[in-house]
């Protein structure tokens, strides 16, 4: 091999970087935008190696050439629509078949929906329900699994403080993130004493797409909302000290604990509704 080819197969080996070891390795569903993309530089900046799962694959190219030059971690892709009844398996099937372990699961991909429930396209709430609920259910099952029997690893499901709340116009958002409060909650006190621990994200409003994406460009809920590495990185620590909830501004813990609990659901209802259409 002369120099100039060396340099060639150097080069390629860099950018595919499958030379480097997979060790502290994350799986991050949702790696493509917001706080998902947060949580891959957070993870990288630590040298834990990476899976970058979304549908996006230009945007998970990117970040892959970003992280790996700034950090020369191992960063592997995995192009897929998890909203398709099959894709979790596909991807713990990949990541079995290429030998690696997961030691940090963060189920983040999910999306949110404007709307009276009834008015709503039923295809794409369904849709919803597939990612926000399903897929994370059959990740942090299959991945979960593993790392009991390792007696080690750390699940991060991101939640919203929807999650505590009546959703009146975006019903089965909030319905689906109630799910994953309440999947993590018992699931935590199962995993007591196995070395894992799941931890549940509940952020209040955030500036990434979601908005746009949920039918909400321009409106008031997302004045003043939080910086989406802000919200990483609140998720990451809580995740690292293996606390169960964990909800990112103050004012919405002490809305969630100190006034919900005495508030009527009529009335809550009543407020969401006013706030989901300003
Ligand atoms: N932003 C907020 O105000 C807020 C507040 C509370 C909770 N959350 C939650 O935070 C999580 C991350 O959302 P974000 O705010 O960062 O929004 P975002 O910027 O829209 O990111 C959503 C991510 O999910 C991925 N995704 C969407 N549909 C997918 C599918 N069918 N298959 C695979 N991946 C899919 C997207 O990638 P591709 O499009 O490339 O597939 C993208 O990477 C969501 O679970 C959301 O519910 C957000």
């Amino acid at each position: 091999m002369n120099l100039k080819s060396f340099i060639h197969v150097s080069k390629q080996s860099f950018r595919s970087n499958r030379y480097l070891i997979m060790k502290n390795t994350a799986l991050i569903t949702g790696a493509s935008s917001g706080i998902g993309k947060e949580l891959a530089r957070i993870h990288a900046s630590k040298g834990g190696a990476l899976i970058l799962v979304a549908r996006r694959i230009d945007l998970l190219e990117n970040l892959k050439e970003e992280l790996v030059v700034k950090y020369n971690v191992p960063v592997h892709l995995i192009q897929k629509d998890l909203s398709v009844v099959g894709s979790s398996h596909e991807v713990y099937d990949e990541v079995k078949q290429n030998g690696w372990e997961v030691d940090y699961l963060f189920n983040n991909a999910g999306f949110g929906g404007k709307g009276a429930f009834l008015d709503r396209d039923l295809e794409s709430d369904v849709e919803m329900v597939r990612l926000n609920v399903m897929a994370l259910l059959k990740l942090t099952h299959l991945f979960g699994k593993d790392m009991k029997t390792r007696g080690i690893g750390k699940i991060l499901q991101t939640a919203s403080t929807a999650g505590f709340l009546p959703g009146p116009y975006q019903n089965t958002y909030f319905a689906t993130k109630a799910f994953v409060v309440s999947h993590t909650q018992g699931l935590a006190h199962e995993l007591k004493g196995t070395g894992v621990t799941v931890t549940a994200l509940c952020p209040g409003p955030v500036e990434t797409e979601f908005a746009q994406v949920a039918g909400f460009g321009g409106s008031q809920m997302f004045d003043g909302a939080a910086s989406a590495y802000q919200t990483a990185l609140k998720g990451y620590k809580a995740m690292e000290k293996g606390k169960v909830i964990c909800i990112t501004a103050f004012k919405f813990t002490f809305l969630i604990k100190g006034i919900l609990p005495f508030m009527p659901a009529k009335i809550t209802a009543a407020i969401i509704a006013k706030m989901q259409q300003s």
